[in-house]
This record gives C-alpha cells, sequence and structure tokens, in this order.
C-alpha cells in the first residue's frame, strides 16, 4: 500500500503541474496577445504600448515577478529585458504566428515563458515582432502543491481506514484459528480425538489435516501399547518360571540337584535374554528412520554369513552365500544386519542336519536378497501370520520368540523394500527382499 500510494502521489503531484501549467499559461498568452494588439509600425520603427492590464493580470499572491522582452522582426530589443531564456532550439516553429510556452531559469528563479510573434507591417518595416513574457513559477508550484496535499489527505484516510478494515477483518477471521489453539493447548498429552471446531471455510484442510495427524498418531500409541502389554505378557511367563526354577534350586540339599537346576536356569535366563535381544532389535525397527545411506547389501550377506557359520557347523548346516560382490541399497547397515542374521537364524533353526541354506544377492534396478532353505518350509495359508509378532507356528519343536519374521517385515517397511515368502527349489522355504533402486554410492 505504502508503494502504491506513494506512486500515486507522485504522478498526481505532476500531474497537478500540468493541470497549473495549462490553466496559467493561458493567462500568460492572454497578457502576450494584448501587448501584440498594441503594437503598431511608425515613422521610427515598431511602436509598442504596453498596457497596464497585461502585466497586472499576472499579479498573484505569491508575488511572482513578471518579465517581458519585445524585438522588431530585425531582431533589435524594442523595450523590456533583452536577454529574457529564447525559446529551446528544439522547439521546431511549424506556425510562426502560434505561441510557444517554455520552462526556463532567469535570474535565478525557474520562470515560464511564452513567446508569441506577431506579423506587423508598416512603411518602414515589416515581418514578425516577437514577444516573450515571462512569469516565476510561485503560484503554479503553490496551486500543483495545494492539490497535492488534498490528494495526500484522501489517500492517508483511505489507507488509514483500509488498514483498519483489514487488521478488523484478520483479527475476526483469525479468532476461530486463536480458539482453536487454545482448545489443543489445553488437550493432555494423551487426548487424540479429532478436532470437531467449528472453522472457516480457508482452515477446514488445516484442521482436517490435523485430523488425519491425531489419527495416524492415535495408531500409532495404541501399537505402541499393544507392544509394550505383548512384551511385558511375553517376559512375565519365563521370568516367572525362573523365580519357580530358583526357589526349588534354594530348597535343594543335593549338589547334583542344585546343578541341575542351575542348568534349568541357564537354559532360561538364555531364553529371556534372547527375547529381551529380540523386543528391543524390534523396538530399533519401528523406529522412525534417521537418514540412510548407501550399503552394500551383498558384503553384509557375505559378512553375516561367515559370521554365522560356527552355529551353522554346530547344527551341521552348509550355509553359503552366491551372488554378486556388490549390491548397493539406500539404508541402515544396523538394521540391515539385524535383518539378514534373523534370517539365517530361522534357517539354521528349522530345517533338519544336514540341510543347505544359501544367500543370494543379484544387483540391478532393483536388488534382491534371497534366503533359501532345504527346511520343512512354511505351508502358503500360514505365510502371512507368521509377519504377525508372537507368531510361531504350531508344530514348532524349536525354541524362539515369535518376533524374527516381525523384525524383518518392519525393516523391510522401513527400506521400501517388499518381503515375500515363496517354496525354494531346495525344498524348503525361500525368502525374497526386493529393494527399491538406490543411487550407487557408498558413504
Ligand atoms: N526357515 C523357516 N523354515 C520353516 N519355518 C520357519 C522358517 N522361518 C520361520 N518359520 C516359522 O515361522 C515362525 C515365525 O518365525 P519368526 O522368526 O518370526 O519367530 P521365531 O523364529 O519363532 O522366533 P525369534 O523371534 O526368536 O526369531 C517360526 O516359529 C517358525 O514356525
Ligand atoms: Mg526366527
Amino acid at each position: 500500500m505504502a508503494l502504491v500510494f506513494s506512486a500515486n502521489l507522485i504522478s498526481s503531484y505532476y500531474g497537478n503541474r500540468e493541470a497549473a501549467d495549462s490553466a496559467y499559461d493561458r493567462l500568460l498568452l492572454a497578457s502576450a496577445s494584448a501587448i501584440a494588439e498594441r503594437m503598431a509600425v511608425r515613422e521610427k520603427g515598431l511602436w509598442v504600448d504596453i498596457p497596464y492590464a497585461a502585466l497586472n493580470m499576472l499579479a498573484s499572491t505569491a508575488q511572482d515577478r513578471v518579465f517581458y522582452g519585445i524585438s522588431a522582426p530585425d531582431g533589435t530589443v524594442v523595450t523590456g529585458y533583452e536577454d529574457l531564456p529564447s525559446p529551446p532550439s528544439s522547439a521546431h516553429v511549424v506556425n510562426p504566428s502560434k505561441p510557444l510556452f517554455y520552462d526556463a531559469v532567469y535570474k535565478g528563479a525557474p520562470v515560464r515563458v511564452v513567446s508569441l510573434r506577431a506579423f506587423v507591417i508598416g512603411n518602414t518595416l515589416s515581418g514578425f515582432a516577437s514577444i516573450r513574457v515571462a512569469q516565476t513559477r510561485g503560484e503554479r508550484e503553490a496551486l500543483a502543491l495545494s492539490l497535492l496535499k488534498q490528494s495526500a489527505i484522501w489517500t492517508l484516510v483511505i489507507a488509514v481506514s483500509g488498514g483498519i478494515a483489514v487488521w478488523l477483518g484478520i483479527s475476526r477471521g483469525l479468532r476461530p484459528l486463536d480458539r482453536l489453539g487454545e482448545a489443543l493447548g489445553r488437550r493432555s498429552p494423551d487426548d487424540v480425538r479429532p478436532v470437531l471446531h467449528d472453522v472457516p471455510a480457508e482452515f477446514k484442510p488445516l484442521v482436517a489435516a490435523i485430523n488425519s495427524m491425531l489419527m495416524r498418531i492415535d495408531d500409532g500409541i495404541s501399537a505402541m501399547r499393544r507392544f509394550i502389554s505383548d512384551a511385558s505378557h511375553q517376559l512375565k511367563t519365563p521370568l516367572a518360571g525362573l523365580q519357580v526354577q530358583t526357589e526349588m534350586a534354594l530348597r535343594e540339599k543335593d549338589p547334583d540337584n542344585i546343578l541341575d537346576s542351575l542348568d534349568k536356569i541357564n537354559v532360561s535366563v538364555k531364553r529371556t535374554g534372547r527375547l529381551a535381544k529380540q523386543l528391543l532389535s524390534h523396538a530399533r525397527a519401528v523406529e522412525p528412520s534417521r537418514g540412510f545411506k548407501g550399503v552394500d547389501l551383498a558384503r553384509m550377506a557375505r559378512e553375516t554369513v561367515s559370521l554365522m557359520t560356527p552355529q551353522a557347523l554346530s547344527r551341521g548346516i552348509d550355509l553359503g552365500y552366491e551372488g554378486v560382490d556388490t549390491a548397493i541399497v539406500s539404508g541402515d547397515a544396523t538394521l540391515l544386519g539385524e535383518m539378514i542374521m534373523n534370517l539365517i537364524d530361522n534357517a539354521l533353526r528349522y530345517p533338519p542336519r544336514g540341510a543347505l541354506v544359501t544367500l543370494t544377492v543379484t544387483s540391478g534396478e532393483n536388488p534382491v536378497l534371497t534366503v533359501d532353505d532345504s527346511g520343512p518350509g512354511i505351508p502358503p495359508d500360514n505365510r502371512k501370520e507368521v509377519f504377525e509378532r508372537f507368531v510361531r507356528l504350531q508344530d514348532t519343536p524349536q525354541e524362539g520368540c515369535g518376533l524374527g519374521l516381525a523384525i524383518v517385515q518392519e525393516i523391510g517397511t522401513a527400506h521400501h523394500a517388499r518381503v515375500s515368502l515363496e517354496d525354494s527349489p531346495s525344498g524348503g522355504l525361500r525368502v525374497l527382499i526386493e529393494f527399491p533402486h538406490a543411487e550407487k554410492s557408498v558413504s
């Protein structure tokens, strides 16, 4: 507004000057014409009788000064100021009797000049006599400024009333938003009910976005609560078992029985330790990602295979890696390691001794990690449920917490990878993890 109003004031100042000029120019011309009418050619040359009214009509309240100069057709000055500024050389006179107005500076003051040429004819001379009348610009400037003052006052009135209207409109319009903010501010941290405030149409998308976010937070909180209750339930059982075994061991007198109890306690502690580790692993997998880097999936698979080879040997399983040397995916190395570890752990745990477990990584647009085993596999009907937390197949004799595949699924989702189960050509289960395309950079 300030910019537009300033531009408006500047342009109206120049407009006012033009208007003042065109009004006062007429007076200037009337004065010059009155002088022209009183010119005559006498024996001694050009004769002029300047009427009092001709200069009096230019008298002004601003006490402008008036100058005139009259020259004969031959250029000789008849009367008045000899050095009155002449018309700018650029002024092209098409019609010599047409008056010419121009601005100049005379005796240190800006002046407006009219130059009029009048044809005189007589016995001694004939031709165009020149009349120049100049007037300082005081009155014109005063008029332009007084007009400007009026438009400035109105501009200010418009600006102030516009400002007040905008301020009132915005503060009234934003009041529902204030109320919404206060209501949200008063809520307790676990209150994730949708916002039902009536808001202007412009804010409806904002409220819809807040409600959809609240819904997702609600889902997240519910999932977290379910997980915590599941986890504490899962931990409660082995801990209760441990307590019973410890109490029994404490009551025992026979050292052999004590050793036997300690053995059982040892197994229980290991099992509980594994559960705690898997729970932690799951909690890490569901955390929002902290920025992924280029990770070499093939190298990770090879390294995990060699890390788990002793375990494979102790179970009599042939564990190996086949596939490309490098396959870059964008991801979190710790999580990816955890995922491969869980897959190998299953492949070593469920197939019988002498089984074959092969990890394969293929590169290309979408790197794929495959874990094949020659074990019993998972029937197609159960391939969905095994990804749920704490779900273990009924006829599984080996120990486990039922979290491994849930962890794999969470890590896969975090990496935008597709996790699927198939029949393996080697007879058992094939787990496929298809990664999205990643930039070929390792950091
Ligand atoms: N390679 C496999 N071959 C046959 N059955 C499998 C295989 N991998 C998983 N399963 C079945 O799927 C179930 C779920 O596996 P998951 O890894 O989620 O849990 P878990 O191995 O029982 O426990 P943990 O959390 O200790 O890994 C297993 O209990 C098992 O019945
Ligand atoms: Mg497992």
